[in-house]
């Protein structure tokens, strides 16, 4: 299906154009139609799959405009998450009058969400603590909300947010539109869909082998104590631009980051204890490729967003087995073709065992590249790039200094790629 095809307002078609899309994926394709027509809606599919459009687009196609108090509530587990489907309603809506969007989390002002709440918004994106906060201040009222949003439910009831959904559902009107999406269907998402929907369409797009075949994923026999040095090999070894690096506690993140810049990489990392604004400058850094290692928790890097990045790493295995698909999903985002690898010490085997039969996943033994290959691909790489030099260009210049010179041409350039190799 295609975005021309739905019954929307043309200015969401033509954002929609400009941010280069014309095909839905396939949770947008069963979701956004029904959505439109008022339905409720229980969609489960893969991380990357495009389940933001799927309740970004509804929600606006019925916005109106001249009524500023809230209409639309979406509700998201981490700060991050919050920013980010912003940033998405935003680009959505760039050719509508000004719609409003306001996210509301913790660890920012709360002050200056007031004074944006008191001017009227339009819809609010939030973490629920945050919301909650709102509503017992009294500067967030939910009674003209017509969509209430729960993204990533999962992950919401996972960091015990049950109570505070639960809560603002119960400020909203009974006779609105609940969205719920989440990548894992469990028995408690189940039981809040039936608590506070009504006839909910169940989507399921379904199999983690078809949502994310893209993701080639390899692991590496390690141990505790080698990690942190065969990481580096994998980073010496594979030609990869942009690297996210899991690790399982804050701890471990700070030591790897810590290890990676000692040793000169472009690295940073992020974890659920840094302040909002510091997280906020990190992303955008990798963002917009000033750094290219980032070094991550699970709770920090929940639902990120970054388009490029090649490879996801696995520094320890995820103990929760939905933290892999997470974690990988952050890769080959929305088509492109990605790589996860797993450093696996022989105390994680089991873990990785466990992953790859729950979600019935194809996981290739590699085995971690040694100094001499790690050598050899890097002289290669000076001679194929010496290669495509003799053939495109015109040497006669240079050749003119070899042949005056009357040196061994083999020596001299054996001593310059020794100079590249060194500089
Ligand atoms: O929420 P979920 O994990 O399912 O994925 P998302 O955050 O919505 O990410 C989907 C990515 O695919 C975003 O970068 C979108 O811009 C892009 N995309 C899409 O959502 N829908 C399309 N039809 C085409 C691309
Ligand atoms: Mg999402």
């Amino acid at each position: 299906m295609n975005f021309d095809d739905l019954k929307i307002n043309d200015d969401i078609k033509s954002a929609v154009d400009k941010m280069g899309f014309s095909k839905l994926t396939p949770i947008q394709t069963k979701a956004i139609p029904d959505a439109l027509s008022g339905r409720d809606i229980i969609g489960q599919a893969q991380t990357g799959s495009g389940k933001t459009f799927a309740f970004s687009i509804p929600i606006l196609n019925k916005i109106f405009i001249p009524d500023k108090s809230p209409q639309a509530i979406v509700l998201c587990p981490t700060r991050e998450l919050c920013i980010q489907v912003t940033e998405e309603i935003k680009k959505l809506s760039r050719d509508m009058d000004k719609v409003r969007i306001l996210a509301v989390y913790g660890g920012q002002a709360i002050g200056r969400q007031i004074r944006v709440l008191n001017k009227g918004v339009h819809i609010v994106v939030g973490t629920p603590g945050r919301v909650i906060d709102h509503i017992e201040r009294g500067t967030l009222d939910l009674i003209g909300v017509e969509t209430v949003v729960l993204d990533e439910a999962d992950e919401m009831l996972d960091m015990g947010f049950r109570d505070d959904i639960e809560l603002i559902l119960r400020h909203t009107p009974k006779q609105r539109q609940t969205l719920l999406f989440s990548a894992t269907m469990r028995d408690d998402i189940k039981k809040i869909a039936k608590l506070y929907q009504n006839n909910p369409k169940f989507i399921k797009i379904s199999d983690s082998r078809k949502t994310i075949p893209k993701i080639r994923q390899f692991s590496f026999k390690s141990d505790d104590r080698d990690k942190i040095d065969d990481l580096v090999k994998l980073i010496e070894y594979y030609d990869f631009n942009l690297w996210l690096i899991f690790c399982n506690t804050r701890r471990r993140v700070d030591f790897v980051y810590r290890n990676l810049k000692r040793r000169g990489y472009q690295v940073d990392s992020i974890h659920g204890d840094m302040t909002q604004k510091v997280r906020d400058k990190v992303m955008n850094k990798f963002r917009n490729g000033n750094i290219s290692i980032l070094v991550a928790s699970d709770i920090a890097a929940r639902g990120i967003d970054v388009s490029e990045i090649d490879v996801v790493v696995n520094y320890d295995i995820p103990q929760n087995p939905e933290d892999y698909i997470h974690r990988i999903g952050r890769t080959a985002r929305a088509g492109d073709s990605g790589y996860a690898f797993n450093i696996v010490a022989p105390y994680e085997a089991h873990d990785l065992v466990k992953i790859r039969k729950k979600y019935n996943l194809n996981v290739k033994n590699k085995k971690v590249p040694s100094l001499e290959e790690i050598e050899r691909i890097k002289n290669k790489k000076v001679m194929d790039d010496v290669r495509k030099l003799m053939e495109n260009e015109d040497l006669e210049d240079y050749v003119n200094v070899i042949t005056s010179s009357k040196m061994d041409a083999t020596e001299v350039a054996a001593a310059l790629l020794k100079m590249m190799r060194e500089k």
